[in-house]
């Protein structure tokens, strides 16, 4: 089946978020300011942000205020970013799964209703679980979470390709693996001390790391996770064999190798490890990634490596630091 038609009018949810405040400026840059609707639940938008373009507060779990924005915007394309993650959603799972299952079933009925073009929803490496291959873990594989938020990121792959085949719904997902960036910080995530050691590092020479220094997970970093969630938003279909489940790797390092490759740039640099909840987390999830299929249906391939995004990483935080916004 052929792509329907272009997208032209993108509704972002979650665009307050980590990816998503970034992912939103770089689709205007992309497809027009006014053509790209930015909107969140509660957090205020930055002032970049909210002077780029079009916001709006939404609720995603109530389909009637996506509704609204939909129509009078004659959004043809809805990039859902919107989700609570794997910690907080351990904390609160009844949230967790409002938020990512009946916010996702919301999105994609509204994309049913208006025949859109085409829906973004992302997935997770957390759809994976203990037993589960961890290295190089395989696309098709053992997909047994044990967190909420794993389960809800497996129930919306299938939901997301239930409504493709059923309704032909061009839904399409990457397995994000744990993101870093140094505009917005993450919220609630497991792989959050992968941000959080980059601005200790700069702020106070010293981080306490909540997961063991042996600890290895799949990593990418915020420019690669741009092109990646582009790319394939904007791949042909004809050549897709995945649509919601795309793994998608990039770099694996311990959190010993990434205090490791930050004491090369500031040799002052002291990271301690006291694991706490998230560790086991962790622990149930790959330490690196096969993404052989996205490589063959979309031609991905990462441009970052550790010490280049340790480099690029440590330059805009000191940057920001030195002008007191961090
Ligand atoms: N970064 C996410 C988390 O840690 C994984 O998708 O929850």
């Amino acid at each position: 089946m052929a792509a329907k038609r272009e997208m032209k009018r993108i509704l972002v949810t979650g665009a307050v978020g980590q990816i998503g405040s970034e992912l939103t400026l770089a689709l205007r840059d992309r497809y027009g300011a006014d053509n790209v609707v930015a909107t969140g639940r509660k957090t205020a938008p930055s002032e970049e942000l909210k002077n780029s373009g079009p916001f709006y507060f939404i609720d995603v779990t109530d389909r009637a205020s996506i509704e609204e924005v939909v129509s009078k915007h004659d959004i043809d394309t809805v990039v859902h970013m919107a989700a609570i993650l794997s910690a907080v959603g351990e904390k609160n799972p009844t949230l967790a799964w409002d938020v990512n299952m009946n916010g996702l079933y919301n999105v994609l009925e509204c994309a049913r209703d208006h025949d859109m073009a085409r829906v973004i929803v992302p997935s997770s490496i957390a759809v994976f679980g203990p037993e589960t291959p961890r290295d190089n873990t395989p696309n098709e594989t053992v997909l047994k979470p044990k967190t909420m938020y794993g389960v809800t990121k497996v129930a919306g792959e299938l939901l997301a390709d239930y409504y493709f085949h059923r309704f032909g719904v061009d839904v399409r997902g990457l397995r994000y693996p744990g993101i870093i960036s140094h505009e917005t910080l993450p919220g609630g995530g497991t792989t959050d001390y992968a941000v959080a050691i980059y601005y200790e590092a700069v702020k106070n020479r010293r981080y306490a790391c909540f997961v063991r220094e042996d600890t290895r997970l799949p990593m990418m970093y915020m420019p690669d996770c741009i092109k990646a969630t582009i790319d394939l938003a904007e791949a042909d279909l004809t050549k897709l064999k995945h649509h919601s489940d795309f793994n998608v790797g990039s770099m694996s390092f311990t959190a010993g190798e990434l205090a490791a490759s930050i004491t090369k740039q500031i040799p002052e640099f002291e990271c301690s490890y006291e694991p706490d909840f998230r560790q086991e987390i962790a622990d149930s999830w790959p330490s690196s990634i096969d993404d052989t299929p996205a490589r063959e249906e979309w031609g991905w391939s990462p441009d970052y490596d550790l010490d280049k995004m340790t480099t690029d990483m440590l330059e805009n935080l000191t940057r920001k630091h030195k002008q007191g916004k961090i």
